[in-house]
Parts: structure tokens; sequence; C-alpha cells
């Protein structure tokens, strides 16, 4: 234990007592429903020509039948060549103006719900170890660079994980010349967790323990997407959250895909005390989305599911954040769409032309689209 109270040989710092969880009010959150920013009224691009005479026809077409039936004249006095239009025809025209929509498809498995960066673990969400997460967790050691410290030589994390944490703390480094970044726990299997869980039973007893340790096979740890940072200054260890030095880090972890996944106004829903030290790799945008809106990842889950190819669509830009996008028209920038799974093994999802996408499970019931303009 040094003179700041951190214990660098344990997972986690002295902390401060257990708290009782917080009512939503306690906590200051606002449970009304987060008004809706901004609603997209562009217009769609404008009709196909051809598509246009074709519904003119028919609206001649219709329009004459009904005169002749309404006046009780013979149906077949119509002179089919100069309608150019057999009842059989005309409804496909119409079908494509109603779903115009220019989308290409993709089939998912139900295996894929609970992979991803943005499944979500936590005390009723288990984590399931699937082989193929498990298989792509990295050593650190093998792709950091040389912009932070790591505790413990031989943790890892998602090779994507990696990158992200490499860019921040090289721009951080180039920002100011901070390089005292540690990864102080990282990846843990499912043993590492039951021992950190005991080890913290017997020394702070049972409340403090579920108060800060996920139960095993409850952790994000499990999951190689998160990390518990301190400073290390040449061996004096502190505080993400008490560092001056770490204010520009804590402000824009968020640009890199990172959220402090623990926050203080949001134990009651979270159901672990506040934690200063535990990162989260969601991906941006989502990361930047969560942070303008003040929502843990808990509530960006039920957020999302709100935002469908049939109903509404999220677009983000840096720029303008999130607007709102009807499903009867185009989006700009970055564009989130969530599925839930159809019946069976497989399910059909729908990506806008001229977008690739990122796929991500829930870990619950569902997956989310984040798809990305080409360049
Ligand atoms: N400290 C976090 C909640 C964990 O043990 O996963
Ligand atoms: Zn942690």
């Amino acid at each position: 234990m040094n003179e700041n109270g951190y214990d660098p040989h344990g997972q986690f710092p002295e902390m401060p007592e257990v708290k009782r969880r917080y009512t939503p009010e306690e906590a200051g959150h606002d449970t009304r429903r987060k008004p809706v920013s901004r609603i997209r009224r562009r217009r769609r691009k404008s009709l196909n020509p051809g598509v246009l005479l074709i519904c003119l026809i028919l609206a001649a077409v219709i329009g004459v039948s009904l005169y002749l039936i309404i006046s009780g004249k013979n149906r077949t006095a119509l002179p089919q060549e100069t309608s150019g239009v057999s009842a059989g025809e005309t409804t496909e025209p119409l079908e494509s103006v109603d779903d115009g929509r220019d989308w290409y498809t993709v089939t998912v498995s139900e295996a894929q719900i609970y992979v991803g960066d943005l499944i979500l673990v936590n005390a009723s969400t288990e984590y399931r170890f699937p082989a193929e997460a498990e298989n792509s967790i990295t050593a650190v050691s093998s792709l950091k660079n040389g912009y932070y410290l790591l505790a413990d030589p031989d943790a890892k994390l998602e090779p994507k994980v990696i990158e992200s944490f490499n860019k921040l703390c090289s721009d951080y480094y180039a920002y100011s010349g901070f390089a005292y970044m540690q990864v102080n726990s990282a990846y843990r299997s499912r043993d590492d967790q039951i021992s950190i869980y005991n080890q913290y039973t017997e020394s702070y007893g049972a409340d403090y323990a579920k108060a800060y340790v996920a139960n095993p096979g409850f952790s994000e740890h499990h999951t190689g997407l998160a990390m518990d940072l301190n400073i290390n200054r040449n061996g004096a260890i502190s505080y993400v959250e008490s560092d001056e030095g770490a204010a520009w880090f804590r402000e824009n972890a968020g640009n890199y895909g990172f959220i402090l996944r623990y926050p203080s106004d949001k134990v009651y829903m979270t159901g672990i005390n506040y934690e200063s030290w535990h990162y989260r790799y969601v991906g941006t945008p989502h990361s930047l989305i969560m942070n303008d809106m003040n929502m843990c990842l808990e509530e960006y889950e039920r957020f999302l599911k709100d935002y469908t190819y049939d109903t509404t669509r999220i677009a983000y830009n840096n720029a303008t954040g999130v607007e709102y996008v009807p499903a009867e028209e185009d989006a700009d920038g970055r564009t989130l769409i969530y599925y839930a799974p159809s019946e069976g093994e497989e399910t059909e999802i729908k990506i806008p032309k001229g977008y690739t996408y990122e796929l991500s499970g829930n870990n619950t019931d569902g997956f989310i689209i984040t798809a990305n303009p080409d360049a």
C-alpha cells in the first residue's frame, strides 16, 4: 500500500465505504424519456421518371375503369392497347415506390447475439465464453506501443481494444507528454475472477466484494473489452480520477471508443459501486452517444431497441451528433439499426447500399448494426 492508499498488487485500490443502492431520484437520474433532439424531415430522393410515368398511366387506367363501371358501359370497351398496363402489372411499380429503399441483405446466426463490442455483461446477464471470441484475445505486449504501461506483463485484451488504446495513449502523449497510464487488470478467466472474488470477500467482507467485484461468469473482464487503469509515475501509483495530468484522458477516452462503465450516478442500474478505474471498449459512435446522453450501457441497450429498419434509425455525425431518421427517409453519416432475431437459427439483416457495417449482439436478444458510409 503506498501513501495514496493504493495497493498496486491488488486488483482494486482502497475503497470508500460501501454505499447502499440509490433510487433513480436519489442518484439525480432523469427517469423521463430523453426528448428527441432532432427529427430529420429531409425528403427522399425524387422519384424515378419511369416509375412516375407508370403511376400516371395506372391512375389514368383506374380513373377510366371507374368511369366505365359507374356509367354502366361494358369493360371490354376499354381499348387495352392504349392503357399499356394490364391489371396484373399495376401493383409492382406501386410497391417499389412504397418500399423504394436501397438496401442489401446479410444473414447472421443466433450465436452472434453473444459476441461483439456492445454485448452487455452484468449481474443478470452472464457471459457465455464463446470460443470464437476467446480465441482472439491477445497479449497486450505483442501489440502495444510505448505510451503506457502494463502492471501485468501477461495482460490480454481484444486486439481492437489494444489498437484503440494505443491511439488514445499516443495522442495523449503528443498532447501533453503523459506516458504514465497503466493497465492494472485486463482479461480475466472465470478462475481469475473466482480467486479475486474470494480474495476480496476474505479481506474486506462479502458486502464489499459484492459492491465492487462481479460474480464469476458475470464480469466484463471475461470479454477482453474491459480494463482497470491507474497511473504509475515512476512507481507512485494513483487513481485516474485524481491525477491532474489525466484530465485530457478522462475527457477524450470517448473519442476512442471507451466509456467509464460504472459511473457514480448509475449504481442503481449497473449494480456496481462507482469505479473510477474501470473502462470498457464499446467503439464509436456508441461511446460518444452514451456520453452525450449520459447513459450507462444498461440504458443504452434499451434505448437502441427503439431504432429499427421499419421505424426510425439513428444517424450520427461528429459535427451534429445524434439525428433520428424516419424509415421512409435516407440517413447521412454513421447509422445505427437494431434487429430482433427471427425465429430459428438465422436472421436476415438489411444494410443501406453504399455502407459497410459492423455487427454486434447485445448478449440478450438482438443485434446492433453500425453502418458506415463508404469513404
Ligand atoms: N469490478 C468489476 C465490476 C468486475 O469485477 O468485473
Ligand atoms: Zn474492472
